[in-house]
């Protein structure tokens, strides 16, 4: 794909059975994946677009931290944590919004500079002299990668930066421009009665696409292939069907997508899935770029959330086309979410004895050793007892 090779060969032999029921609906082992995956892991706040101008901001609320980004009156996106240092309100309340000068925390007034300092607490003389930068908002690791602004929960973590993270992808994806984009219709978010995995190892295969998701079968369902996760990167191609156009959706896209100067031949009407490990998805279309990622809310329930930008100054054509994949997609989820019902339900039945995947579900087999590398409890078939979970995984561990 360019000259960051990457081996994709499935192996001969591999162990086809996933991971463990059990592994689906555990609190104990949830605990854990918030703090070693999803905390530390870098995770998409959004788009630099999100936050077009100085005062603008954008919080996020995940895995029990909150996720404060804003732009500065030198322009720089920043992130914080949205805890106020007075007595740990949020600082900000709502999702997204402008403020014209300062943050003003809505408990007791303290007020901070757009670049997290703290400008004052309301009623100084109340308090010692304080020191504006040690009282200031606690920053988050932020790194801005192609438009999309990654935040880490954690100081460091186990990846790399983002830059040298998805370096294999980079030569790819740069001809979009995706940095350039703007907002097609906001950040959605959906609520999914699935354990986080659940929505992940749906995600990660497109075996079930010819059965399940007729669109996309239509659209592209004869080229689509999968690349396994390597180095926490996991990509998917396809391009248009020769005789795609069966559904009406799929017929008016195929017939009026761009097919854009900038982009080089192989991309021209292909659709591009990158998986960053170890819940988001960066995906490419000759019209738009879009995230979407999940959150764990309980061991049952996630937090599906996305984005879909757009070229500013697009042509009809291409937003009619954004506007038909954007109908595609919809209806590919909803049939996901379903999928994703069936397979957790599963978790719970004393007759579930793991997943026999096929080769075509290598994809999701590599985001399991993935899992099992940062919590290597997921090895273990029989459910280790719920107060135990966090010392056994720390011994295991401590043996790699
Ligand atoms: S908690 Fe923010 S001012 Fe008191
Ligand atoms: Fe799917």
């Amino acid at each position: 794909m360019n000259p960051h090779f990457r081996d994709v060969a499935i192996p001969n032999d591999w162990d086809r059975s996933g991971l463990p029921g059990w592994a689906y609906h555990s609190d104990a082992l949830l605990e854990l994946e918030k703090e070693h995956l999803f905390r530390t892991h870098w995770q998409i706040a959004g788009h630099v677009s999100d936050v077009p101008n100085p005062g603008d901001y954008l919080t996020m609320d995940v895995v029990g931290e909150r996720a404060l980004i804003v732009r500065g009156k030198d322009g720089i996106v920043r992130g914080f944590h949205n805890l106020c240092r007075h007595r740990g309100s949020r600082v900000v309340a709502d999702n997204q919004g402008h403020c014209a000068n300062a943050l003003v925390c809505p408990f007791h007034g303290w007020v901070y500079n757009l670049d997290g300092t703290l400008r004052g607490a309301a009623r100084p003389r109340s308090f010692p002299e304080l020191d504006k930068t040690e009282f200031g908002l606690k920053p988050l690791d932020l790194e801005i990668w192609m438009g999309f602004i990654f935040i880490r929960f954690r100081d460091g973590g186990p990846q790399p930066a983002v830059a040298d993270l998805l370096k294999p992808i980079e030569a790819e994806f740069a001809p979009y421009r995706a940095a350039e984009m703007v907002p097609s219709w906001g950040i959605w978010t959906q609520k999914s009665p699935v354990n986080w995995k659940s929505v992940r190892d749906v995600d990660n295969e497109g075996y079930h696409v010819a059965m399940a998701h007729p669109a996309l079968q239509d659209l592209y369902g004869s080229t689509y292939y999968d690349e396994p996760f390597i180095n926490g990167v996991s990509r998917s191609f396809a391009t248009y069907n020769p005789h795609a156009g069966r559904r009406w959706s799929v017929r008016n896209y195929v017939r009026i997508a761009p097919q854009p100067d900038y982009l080089p031949d192989a991309q021209k009407k292909a659709w591009i899935y990158y998986g960053l490990f170890p819940n988001a998805v960066i995906a490419v279309t000759p019209e738009s770029v879009q995230f979407y990622q999940e959150f764990p809310l309980s061991t049952g329930e996630t937090l599906l959330r996305g984005a879909i930008y757009r070229y500013a100054d697009e042509s009809r054509e291409q937003a009619a086309a954004r506007y038909l994949a954007f109908r595609i997609d919809r209806d590919t989820m909803a049939e996901d979410v379903q999928l994703s019902v069936w397979s957790n339900e599963s978790m719970l039945s004393e007759a579930f004895a793991g997943f026999y995947m096929s080769d075509l579900e290598y994809g999701v087999r590599t985001h399991h050793d993935h899992l099992r590398q940062q919590l290597p409890v997921l090895s273990l078939e029989a459910q280790p007892a719920e107060k135990d979970m966090e010392a056994l995984n720390a011994a295991l561990l401590s043996r790699v």
